[in-house]
């Protein structure tokens, strides 16, 4: 089976190949990657020279690519992670978001249409639902939330949910939609909270925490997300949502706490700086339905995944010390140079 996964150069798309060719040897990877900012070549070097992977540079917005890249290898499953996906980057620019986010997944679509597929699985988020508030805890994101969203980002990712469902109501193309909490572990962009604050520390640069730092996210390790779409893709029902997350809620200031407790570090490097534009609150997902179908439960604590994720930084400086020493500069002036 050929399965054409996009956006794979970057964090979750990368850790979702190695899951597939470690549990499917004998199934063939395409990955499609534009190579942004996020996407990173060197993350694929261990996968790069398999006989059963192939790596395509490209844009899933690119019609011409795309439909000639379903010629070559007809993929019978498509997984979409490509995707602009950093918030603040959505507050100040939107137009590459709706682009990539919404019209890159429709041309996936009509590809999947042309050519035909087992299924097309969209990487979706919880940022659809919006936020909850800090002082209910018995809410939860359920499937049957309301989409109701904040950010240019998490707008243009729920267009594209819209227009998931309307192919498959409209078209019959048989779809799945996975909405996933916070992913944090190894290969995660350093614009993004732990591993912004993880190589912050490390080069005793302050840790600019939002507002007051109460915003709660729900955290879950990366190989636990690519397990339930694995999951999904191969078990899951067609025309169906899945909400996926491990019931791990956390502070952001708690976050950042322990990740100086980690690395020996003081905590007099936390800095207050501006808040986030219509900073969500908190994120919570009721994993129920994911649970009860596929059987799928998350295995990593997050005290073991915080610490496989810290090592994974600690023994791989390189990665990320070349990220951070190029363009990346200039963006964390942009962002953090004022606020
Ligand atoms: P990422 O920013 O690390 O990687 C995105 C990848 O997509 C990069 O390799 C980039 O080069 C590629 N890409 C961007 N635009 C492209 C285009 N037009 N054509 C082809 N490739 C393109 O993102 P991530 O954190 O790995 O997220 C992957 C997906 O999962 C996204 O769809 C995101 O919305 C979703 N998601 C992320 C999280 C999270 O916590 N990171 C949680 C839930 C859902
Ligand atoms: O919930 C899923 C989403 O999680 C994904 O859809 C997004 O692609 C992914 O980026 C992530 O979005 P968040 O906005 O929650 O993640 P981020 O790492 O940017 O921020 C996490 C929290 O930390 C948020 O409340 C903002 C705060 N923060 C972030 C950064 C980068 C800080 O306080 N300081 C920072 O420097």
């Amino acid at each position: 089976m050929t399965i054409l996964v996009t956006g794979g150069a970057g964090f979750i798309g990368s850790n979702f190949i190695f899951h597939m060719m470690e549990k499917y040897p004998d199934d063939r990877i395409v990955c499609l990657d534009k190579l942004t900012y996020a996407g990173n070549l060197s993350t694929l070097a261990s996968v790069m020279d398999r006989a059963n992977f192939r790596f395509v540079r490209g844009d899933i917005c690119d019609r011409e690519t795309v439909n000639r890249l379903f010629e070559e290898e007809h993929p019978e499953i498509v997984v979409n992670f490509a995707a602009e996906s950093h918030v603040d980057r959505s507050i100040e620019d939107p137009g590459i978001f709706l682009e990539t986010n919404i019209m890159g997944t429709a041309v996936l679509m009509d590809a999947c249409r042309k050519y035909g597929v087992r299924r097309f699985h969209q990487v979706s988020t919880d940022e659809v639902y919006g936020d909850l508030p800090l002082d209910r805890p018995d809410l939860l994101f359920t499937e049957q939330t309301p989409l109701h969203t904040s950010s240019p980002y998490s707008s243009s990712k729920a267009g594209a949910d819209l227009l998931v469902m309307a192919y498959w109501r409209t078209y019959g193309l048989p779809c799945t939609i996975s909405r996933c909490s916070n992913n944090y572990g190894p290969y995660q962009f350093p614009e993004k909270l732990i591993p912004l604050m993880i190589a912050n520390a490390l080069n005793d640069k302050p840790l600019p925490v939002y507002g007051e730092g109460k915003n709660v996210r729900d955290w879950l390790y990366v190989e636990d997300h690519c397990k339930a779409i694995d999951l999904i893709i191969h078990q899951g029902r067609v025309g169906e949502v899945y909400n996926i997350g491990g019931h791990n809620e956390m502070a952001n200031i708690d976050i950042v706490r322990l990740i100086c407790r980690e690395l020996g570090k003081p905590e007099s490097l936390i800095t207050y700086v501006g808040d986030r534009k219509g900073h969500d609150l908190r994120y919570a997902i009721d994993p129920a339905k994911i649970h009860g179908e596929l059987g799928w439960l998350p295995e990593t604590r997050f005290a073991d995944g915080i610490r496989k994720t810290i090592r994974w930084y600690l023994e791989n400086r390189p990665w990320w010390e070349e990220i951070i020493s190029g363009e990346y500069r200039n963006y964390y002036e942009k962002m953090y140079g004022n606020r």
